[in-house]
């Protein structure tokens, strides 16, 4: 009922309160941005977060997650609790983008727009702080340490992350060149992969190039494998579900005249639903078994499974984009899945989540995520706050 009175539209104070502190979020991203730190190594950042939480009376716990940051925005009533995650890590692209703010650390560039992130995420922590007498539940800010592959989301869970007080939906984002500034976008159901990788060792037998008949060649073996591999998804798995199958590193022998004694293969696979990935799985070690038996090579394959497919919630999808659209307007569209993937499927494979797209794109320009010249328009983040300030009013109003 409260909602439908225009005196507790929260949609005019979230817009002032944001306007007022995008100069200082703008300062804190491009300086987050001039120095980027790899996976678990983000104490400056880390200290930047804590710093920032601590100037706004926001409690919170540093050292989640080793380099993680959690804050806690308590309403005035009880009620559920609202995770919301920001990635804090960069990587190791050495940046072309020509800013003045440009890394300062050779090799190391805020290429996927973490810095984006967590200065979004301090916004949303100043807003929702003088929000929160109209709140009832407790906001979970999540700055989260190593998203790039090195399993920051799982340490932070397995530091605690679901406790105290137990976390009961969880919102994430991400930036998006390829929508404009100023759009968001949603997938329902399956919206990132699965990230599984495979080491197939083909052993052979070494000897001269010259009498192939006195050796077993893991090099022909391995060859025929590579091409067998190409056949999981063109011939078992359902056409209607996708799956991607890709070798990337090969490695064996040393000159012209010699059969060595191994190959190794290396490859991923991403699949967004559970039984795809099964079925992958199953098929590329079978096929494995099954040229080691038939070139009379023997194969080790290790099967490592990543990050689960990110399940986007419908509840906790529809709520936030009817919250995107309350506060914006007519912005936000459903999108097409990614086969990429990203830890906050962990978090949503526990509780219901929602990864929300924040358009990023500068006009003119054609950006990609971990290019060297990636430079998302700054004015995604005051929208990323309203976006997900709003979200979690709605939420817990
Ligand atoms: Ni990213």
């Amino acid at each position: 009922m409260q909602t439908h009175d225009p005196r507790n539209d929260p949609t005019g104070v979230i817009a002032e309160a944001t306007s007022r502190i995008e100069p200082a979020l703008i300062a804190i991203r491009r300086d987050l941005h001039a120095h980027p730190e790899l996976g678990f190594e983000e104490h400056r950042t880390a200290g930047v977060v804590a710093r920032e939480l601590t100037r706004l009376g926001i409690p919170h716990r540093t050292g989640i997650g080793r380099t993680g940051v959690v804050g806690l925005i308590e309403g005035d009533r009880p009620g559920p609790c609202l995770a919301i995650r920001a990635d804090m890590d960069a990587l190791p692209i050495a940046e072309q983008s020509g800013l003045p703010f440009a890394s300062t650390v050779p090799g190391l560039m805020h290429a996927c727009g973490h810095d984006i992130h967590t200065t979004t995420l301090l916004g949303v922590a100043a807003v929702l702080r003088d929000l929160a007498p109209r709140l009832a539940g407790t906001v979970k800010l999540v700055f989260q340490p190593a998203e790039e592959g090195l399993g920051g989301m799982q340490a932070m869970l397995d530091d605690g992350l679901l406790n105290d007080p137990p976390i009961d939906r969880a919102l994430g984002f991400h930036n998006h060149p390829e929508m404009p500034v100023g759009r968001f976008g949603f997938v329902r159901g399956a919206a990132l992969a699965a990230s599984d990788r495979f080491e197939i060792t083909v052993h052979g037998k070494s000897g001269h190039a010259a009498y192939p008949h006195t050796t077993i060649d893991p090099i022909v073996a391995a060859a025929n494998l590579v091409m067998q591999l190409q056949t999981v998804v063109s011939r078992e798995t359902p056409p209607l579900r996708p799956a991607v199958v890709t070798v990337g590193a090969i490695a064996g022998g040393t000159t012209h005249n010699i059969i060595p004694d191994s190959v190794l293969i290396k490859g991923t696979v991403r699949t967004l639903h559970a039984e795809v990935r099964d079925l992958a799985e199953q098929a590329i070690r079978r096929l494995a078994a099954g040229m080691a038996e038939g070139m009379r090579t023997r194969c080790d394959t290790v099967y490592r499974r990543g990050t689960p497919p990110l399940m986007n919630d419908d509840r906790v999808l529809d709520p936030t984009v009817a919250s995107v659209r309350a506060q914006l307007g007519d912005v936000v569209a459903e999108g097409e899945p990614s086969l990429g993937g990203e830890d906050f499927a962990l978090l949503a494979a526990r509780v219901p989540g929602f990864q929300l797209r924040i358009g990023s794109g500068a006009p003119g320009r054609a950006d990609k995520l971990h290019n060297s010249a990636y430079q998302p328009d700054e004015a995604c983040i005051a929208l990323g706050v309203q976006a997900l300030a709003r979200a979690a009013v709605d939420a817990l109003e």
